[in-house]
């Protein structure tokens, strides 16, 4: 299947679409992490993006279309994807429409009050970017992740500040997108509170998969 993920910050997108690539057996591609993969490995790419990612505004469509477009490319996409945070623009996703055909785009959706005590208390793996919430989610031992034994960070954008400003940048320029996809018979609406593994069947069950 290929797939989208859309929906605000701290909507669990990344949580969600792990579980459904690893139920599915296609590869999550996330943008966010391949973009912080880069700026940890000080890239050209990274060194343009760092500035907006801290910010918590959109990192130019040009770069982030070449990046996906190339992940999308890779042998193990051929069977089918999850891009997790891309497209998150109109040009974006025209950009995608005329790279590939997609079978469903997923949309959470849930408070925002909520959104901003997801990404707050989130901690994040920088070795394999599992992905961990201190009352939710927690790993087994605190601040070790449970996968690889790295010590878990949190990240530079999710102080409330700047989470702040990445929901109002979600309003402005990737909630539009929500009446693209529909318009286009290709939407699923998911209420993305309650326990993980509840908003997961919620998931399947759209997808009727
Ligand atoms: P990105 O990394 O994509 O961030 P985001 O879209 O803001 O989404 P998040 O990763 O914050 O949240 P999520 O919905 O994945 O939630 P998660 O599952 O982690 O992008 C970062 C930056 O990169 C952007 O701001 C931008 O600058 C740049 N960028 C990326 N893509 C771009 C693009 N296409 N174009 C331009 N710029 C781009 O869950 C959050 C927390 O909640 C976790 O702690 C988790 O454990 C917990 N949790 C999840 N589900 C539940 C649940 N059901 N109950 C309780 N806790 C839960």
């Amino acid at each position: 299947m290929r797939l989208v993920f859309l929906g605000p910050p701290g909507a669990g997108k990344g949580t969600q679409a792990a579980k459904l690539a690893n139920y599915l057996g296609v590869p999550r591609i996330s943008t966010g992490d391949i973009l912080r993969r880069n700026v940890s490995e000080g890239t050209e790419l990274g060194k343009k993006a760092k500035g907006f990612m801290d910010a918590g505004t959109l990192v130019p469509d040009d770069l982030v279309i070449a990046m996906t477009e190339t992940r999308i490319r890779e042998s193990d996409a051929k069977r089918g994807f999850i891009l997790d945070g891309f497209p998150r623009t109109i040009a974006q996703a025209n950009a995608l429409a005329s790279l590939t055909p997609l079978d469903a785009v997923v949309t959470l959706f849930m408070e925002h009050e909520e959104l901003i005590k997801r990404s707050t208390g989130r901690r994040v793996c920088p070795k394999c970017e599992a992905l961990y919430h201190v009352l939710t989610n927690p790993p087994r031992k605190p601040d070790v992740c449970d996968r690889c034994g790295s010590r878990l960070i949190v990240r530079e954008d999710d102080r409330e500040d700047v989470v702040r400003t990445r929901i109002d940048t979600y309003e402005e320029r990737t909630a539009p997108l929500i009446k693209y996809y529909r318009d286009r018979g290709l939407l699923r609406e998911v209420y993305a509170g309650g326990l993980i593994d509840e908003v997961f069947l919620r998931v399947l069950d759209a997808l009727r998969v």
